[in-house]
């Protein structure tokens, strides 16, 4: 099977549609990352996202919907504090963990009696999901542990062959994955950062935890406990004020034949001043939207990345080295 790249438009979303109405896998746009599509009703159909991305099967899937989906079919409980964020939020980056009223494939949640919600922003996935209206089982679509992809060719690279139609709709403009929230408790948790942040969400409800997995405990984002979004290549992170220490690795590795490069805002790019660097931009918007797009880049021109932190690390910045540190784990 050769993966098509197709622009959305009526074809596409026809053909789309019923692939996933016979079971099979669309990748589609989101404004966070490509997102690998499956109908959420169907147990081998969720099944298939597994198996496609080499996905452990004890972490769980986001169910994404249209923004005039029945939220209500799909969750036994909304709190006070989550219709406030969605309609602060959404559509956007936030994805919302519920109790769950079992109506999705069990597989969705891998056992869990709860369900991660999202209604994305991006015009071709609100096109693509009320096109197609159902609730759709979506991972990001990269194999897993490899970096998320933010573009067309990205997902293209990691499964061409492994499903038909890949739907294009541009780079994406967020960069990271959403944020997860869980509103199954009194207040609102934070599990995954991302683009919406703590302080974007107490801004609207007053207060929000943030989780930290406490060790021996059972994780509550099953996603969180595994090696992610990492490049091909070998990978190490330093802080910000490590510059120098990077720097000198950044020499001696080249100087002994091997490829290095440093990925890096570009305050810190001007201060470091090497040849080889992977410039992740200005604003913060800037630096989530190219993460990922640099990884890749990286990946194929480098032996080794070497990443430095931003020296801001509120904000978006907090998404940026969750994924940051998670990419250079070894
Ligand atoms: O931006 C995004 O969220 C992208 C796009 C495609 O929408 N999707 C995405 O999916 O990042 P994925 O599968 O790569 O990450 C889903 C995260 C995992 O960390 C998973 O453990 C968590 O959401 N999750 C899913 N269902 C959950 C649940 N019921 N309870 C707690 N965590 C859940
Ligand atoms: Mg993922």
């Amino acid at each position: 099977m050769q993966t098509l790249i197709l622009p959305i438009d009526e074809f596409s979303l026809e053909k789309s549609k019923n692939l996933i109405q016979n079971d099979k896998c669309v990748a589609f746009p989101t404004e966070t990352v490509y997102g690998l599509a499956a109908n959420a009703f169907s147990d081998e159909a969720v099944k298939s996202i597994f198996e496609i991305k080499g996905r452990p099967t004890d972490n769980p899937l986001i169910v994404h919907i249209h923004k005039d989906y029945d939220l209500s079919s799909l969750v036994s409980f909304i709190p006070e504090y989550a219709k406030m964020l969605a309609k602060a939020y959404l559509p956007g980056p936030l994805t919302m963990v519920y109790k769950s009223k079992g109506t999705v494939s069990k597989f969705v949640s891998c056992g869990l009696d709860t369900l991660a919600v999202r209604i994305p922003s991006h015009k071709g996935a609100q096109e693509f999901l009320k096109y197609i209206n159902l609730p759709i089982a979506a991972p990001s679509a990269n194999v897993s542990k490899h970096v998320s992809p933010v573009t067309a060719e990205h997902v293209f690279n990691d499964l061409n062959g492994k499903i038909e139609v890949v739907l294009d709709g541009g780079k994406c403009s967020g960069g990271i994955e959403s944020t997860v929230l869980d509103c199954t408790g009194n207040e609102p948790c934070i599990l995954r950062s991302g683009l919406i942040t703590k302080e974007m969400i107490e801004k609207v409800v007053g207060s929000c935890l943030v989780y930290t997995p406490v060790e021996g405990e059972k994780v509550r984002s099953p996603g969180m406990k595994y090696k992610h979004y990492s490049p091909k290549c070998q990978t190490e992170l330093f802080l910000f004020d490590e510059y120098d220490k990077a720097k000198e690795l950044y020499i001696n590795k080249n100087k002994n034949g091997v490829k290095a490069y440093i990925l890096c805002d570009d305050e810190t790019a001007n201060i470091v001043g090497v040849e080889n660097i992977l410039n992740l931009g200005k604003t913060e918007e800037e630096i989530a939207m190219n993460l990922y797009d640099m990884l890749r880049i990286g990946e194929s021109k480098a032996d080794f990345i070497i990443a430095i932190a931003p020296k801001k690390q509120d904000g978006v910045m907090v998404g940026v080295m969750n994924r940051l540190t998670k990419a250079c784990k070894s």
